[in-house]
């Protein structure tokens, strides 16, 4: 078996955050699908803001804010934008449906069969430590996963290149050996550009970016990772 290790990214992966975009549009009649995709670009556009501006590599960045934070501040700032009325708690309603994603349904018997196969998983993300705890807890996946990784404790979120290299601190095997696995192509680019195999979960039936190199393998959804790591579907 090629594959001895699947690290795979937590929001959009292993966690349905399109799920928060029914309760979006159960509190704003029209917009919620809108909210959701914005809500989402501005989190990851805060995580590169920050990142960017003081990349440093031993102290991390003097701007960092928990991934846990930068999630409820790009929500404020889209229901603002969208001019949408938090005054009800409609924005704390929102965080809570975000501490307990569901699993997208076919990933439960997905990290079965890579655990019963004997292969190490973990979660790479730029989740705070405590929301991934939750996420795992509430999508059931406790015990399907070896290991937690949240780049938190580096003040600098993916794709910098410390936060991939968190999983070889981790997980002691060669880079050829480990998997990396994200619905977010630009996350497979990052992983790639670090030097990972990367497979990349295509969900939306989305282009891949325009920038090379293409993920190592892909597919529709989390059951053909089975068919990369050689493992019957
Ligand atoms: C993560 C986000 C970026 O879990 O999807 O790291």
């Amino acid at each position: 078996m090629r594959f001895k290790a699947v690290v795979f990214d937590a929001y959009g992966t292993l966690f349905d955050v399109y799920s928060v975009q029914h309760l979006a549009e159960q509190l704003f009649p029209g917009q919620g699908a809108a909210l959701a995709l914005a809500w989402r670009d501005k989190q990851i556009e805060y995580t590169r803001l920050i990142t960017q501006s003081d990349p440093n590599p031993a102290k991390g960045s003097r701007f960092h804010q928990s991934f846990w934070d930068l999630t409820r501040l790009s929500l404020h700032y889209c229901l603002d934008r969208l001019k949408l009325d938090r005054s009800l708690g409609q924005d704390e309603a929102l965080m809570g449906q975000y501490a307990k994603l569901s699993p997208f349904p076919e990933n439960l018997e997905v990290l079965r069969r890579i655990k019963h196969h004997g292969l190490t998983t973990a979660i790479l993300s730029n989740g705070s430590p405590q929301m991934l705890e939750s996420a795992v807890q509430s999508a059931g996946m406790v015990g399907l996963l070896d290991h937690v990784i949240s780049v938190d404790g580096l003040r600098l979120f993916k794709t910098a290149p410390q936060a991939y290299a968190l999983v070889q601190q981790t997980i002691v095997l060669p880079l050829e050996q480990i998997l990396f696995v994200s619905s977010n192509a630009w996350d497979a680019l990052g992983a790639n550009w670090y030097g990972m195999r990367t497979h990349w979960v295509n969900r939306q039936g989305l282009p891949f970016e325009a920038l090379a190199p293409r993920p190592d393998y892909s597919g529709a959804d989390l059951r053909s990772v089975l068919k990369t790591l050689e493992l019957q579907e």
